[in-house]
């Protein structure tokens, strides 16, 4: 067998590998079934949408996907690394070295400038503790923002503050980048900026996972994966999914049209 050190994946192994996964949040005696058996492959360097209804599982799979809950049950595998027996330690490691999370609110600290929030993730990690600030400044200029260094978060727009939030989730080179609904507190002509950045920051070959409700942002995205009561209800190229959905549309048109023609005759 060939000797392959565990941070240097076959250039094969996809970046996110799920089987089976399921989540049931228990509420006192309730039990809700976010996530019914998942099974997802995503490729490095892919840039994929989910989407799906209010409470379809999205954010429930980006927490797993991001090491920030665990599933109930089921394999998931991060650039080829089982995470299913780490302790919480070594899974909060791998969640600040090799996973940017970006948020619908940005979540970033309102005391801290700019720099210090790029800065913040390297605190914790030591694989960039020296030259930390000037890898912050790169990241920051990467994102538009080398002119906004001491801002605090207060100081910038929506679409500022989600650029700085982009540029912490950037800075510790992560093997993907996750995003959960990143435009959702954002006007259409800032949404489209921020969306550029993902398309530029896919085209050099970083693998992206975007939780959007908005068709329009999806389309940007190579391949869209769509979820309804926390399975897997379609998965496809991003041309393939716009004619499945029309199609589907069409169905449930023309359904409706004969039902009306039933009910008038
Ligand atoms: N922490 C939680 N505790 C209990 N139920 C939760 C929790 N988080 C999410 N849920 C439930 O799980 C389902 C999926 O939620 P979520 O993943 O947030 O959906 P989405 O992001 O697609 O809107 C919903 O029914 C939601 O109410
Ligand atoms: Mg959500």
């Amino acid at each position: 067998m060939p000797l392959r050190k565990r941070s240097e994946p076959s250039p094969d192994t996809p970046a996110i590998r799920v089987r089976g996964l399921e989540k049931v949040y228990k509420m006192g005696v309730e039990r809700v079934r976010a996530l019914d058996g998942v099974d997802l492959d995503i490729a490095r360097g892919e840039f994929v949408a989910i989407m799906g209804a209010s409470g379809s599982g999205k954010s429930t799979l980006m927490n797993m996907l991001g090491c920030l809950d665990r599933p109930s049950a089921g394999e998931y595998e991060l650039a080829g690394i089982p995470t299913r027996r780490m302790n919480a330690a070594r899974l909060a490691k791998v969640r600040n070295e090799r996973i940017g999370f970006i948020f619908q609110t940005f979540e970033l600290l309102p005391r801290a400038t700019a720099i210090q929030n790029v800065m913040l993730p390297m605190i914790y990690s030591r694989k960039h503790a020296f030259g930390a600030r000037g890898r912050a400044k790169s990241a920051l200029r990467r994102v538009g923002l080398g002119d906004r260094m001491r801002h605090r978060p207060n100081q910038l727009s929506g679409g500022q503050r989600q650029r700085v939030a982009i540029a912490r989730a950037l800075v510790n080179e992560p093997a993907i980048l996750l995003a959960d609904e990143p435009t959702g507190n954002l006007d259409s002509n800032t949404t489209t900026e921020i969306i550029r950045l993902f398309t530029d920051l896919h085209a050099e070959g970083q693998t992206i996972v975007i939780v959007t409700h908005e068709e329009e942002v999806a389309g940007y995205a190579q391949r869209i994966v769509r979820l309804r009561d926390g399975k897997v209800f379609s998965d496809g190229p991003t041309g393939e999914d716009a004619l499945h959905l029309a199609y589907l549309q069409s169905m449930a048109g023309a359904a409706a049209r004969r039902a009306g023609e039933g009910a008038s005759a």
